[in-house]
């Protein structure tokens, strides 16, 4: 008999555009394992109305979202892409996790604590029980791998405590995922502020995947460092947070390690340096920006791919969702 495929799953808010980031800490480890596994990745829609958002861009940001899977090497044939509002028994099966998530455990969650702060006249009960519902996004495929940054470790673990919690209840019900993160990338700083990560909530410090390359260079040559008077390109995230993240920046696009960057801008200071890690970012981006741009222009192809995608991951939900309502007692219907 064939063995069945290990199965990935990842997702992404379109709270804005994509950014790099999302591409390094994510989408660039989904995109190179789609022959060996069973891929499911979606547009995280139903997480981005924790924080409010104006609808015309919400439903903008969605379809652009999918474009820019697709322009970075997610073949639709090859891995399903979909909307998480078109799943509805993520949803359903959110509230069942919402009832085996302990109020303690959601109060620990950086996230949380971060986005309340952010938005304290909003702090409503969907920002603080959403990771009950990330964990139903995950759990309802079944998945073996789950490849995200640093940042949503927390919430990969909160699943698997959950997941195995339920398990512990009514059996084997839920197979444990574990997170899979990148080596290099995993945490990209803002251009701004390094010692914030990378978001579009502090767009002057973030790179935006269809950002137009001036822009992009811009952003690279106005890259806070700091005031060594040398300005010698050295690792040293402690005391050279700004340059040490240009430099895992630059790791992450060439594949060069920190010490054959280091000798690669020997004497050259900074002046060299950051147009050199913005026109790396450049050459990366410009085949996807210019793929996403032509796929917007095509609406029926990409709405083609999300309705596949949606009920081909609702069929796989649905068999998750039924063997759980089975087992807390619900009637069949
Ligand atoms: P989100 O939308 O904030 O981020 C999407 C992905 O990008 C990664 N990421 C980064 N990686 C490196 N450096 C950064 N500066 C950076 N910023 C973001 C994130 O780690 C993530 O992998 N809750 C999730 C979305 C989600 C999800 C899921 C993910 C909903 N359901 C199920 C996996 C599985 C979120 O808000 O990610």
């Amino acid at each position: 008999m064939e063995q069945e495929k290990k199965v990935m799953l990842s997702g992404i808010q379109p709270s804005g555009g994509l950014h790099l980031g999302n591409y390094l800490g994510a989408i660039r480890n989904w995109s190179a394992r789609a022959e060996a596994f069973d891929c499911y990745y979606f547009m995280a829609d139903m997480h981005t109305i924790t924080v409010r958002q104006n609808p015309a861009d919400l439903r903008r940001n969605t379809l652009e979202q999918l474009a820019q899977y697709i322009a970075c090497g997610l073949d639709p044939e090859k891995n399903t892409l979909f909307i998480q509002s078109h799943v509805p028994e993520q949803a359903c099966l959110g509230w069942v996790l919402n009832c085996y998530t302990m109020f303690g455990e959601l109060s620990r969650m950086t996230q949380f604590k971060d986005k309340s702060a952010k938005n304290a006249e909003n702090i409503n009960g969907g920002l603080f029980t959403y990771p009950a519902l990330m964990a139903a996004d995950i759990l309802a495929y079944q998945p073996d791998y789950v490849p995200v940054g640093e940042d949503q470790k927390q919430h990969v673990e909160l699943t698997r405590n959950v997941a195995q919690r339920f398990n512990n209840l009514y059996g084997e019900t839920f197979k444990i995922p574990e997170p899979y993160i990148p080596k290099t990338g995993a945490r990209v700083m803002g251009l701004s502020a390094p010692e914030n990560k990378m978001s579009k909530s502090a767009p002057e410090g973030c790179v935006f995947l269809l950002e137009k390359p001036e822009d992009i260079m811009r952003k690279f040559k106005r890259a806070v460092t700091d005031c060594d008077t040398q300005r010698c390109v050295r690792y040293d995230p402690a005391n050279k947070p700004g340059v040490s993240n240009l430099m895992s920046i630059y790791a992450a696009v060439t594949g060069k390690d920190y010490e054959a960057i280091e000798r690669e801008f020997d004497g050259k200071g900074y002046g060299v340096f950051k147009p050199a890690v913005g026109e790396a970012v450049v050459d990366l981006l410009r085949p996807i920006r210019e793929e996403a741009q032509r796929l917007l222009a095509d609406k029926a192809y990409l709405e083609a791919v999300y309705r596949a995608g949606g009920e081909k991951a609702s069929r796989t939900a649905w068999k998750t969702l039924r063997k759980v309502y089975k087992k807390v007692g619900f009637v069949a219907r």
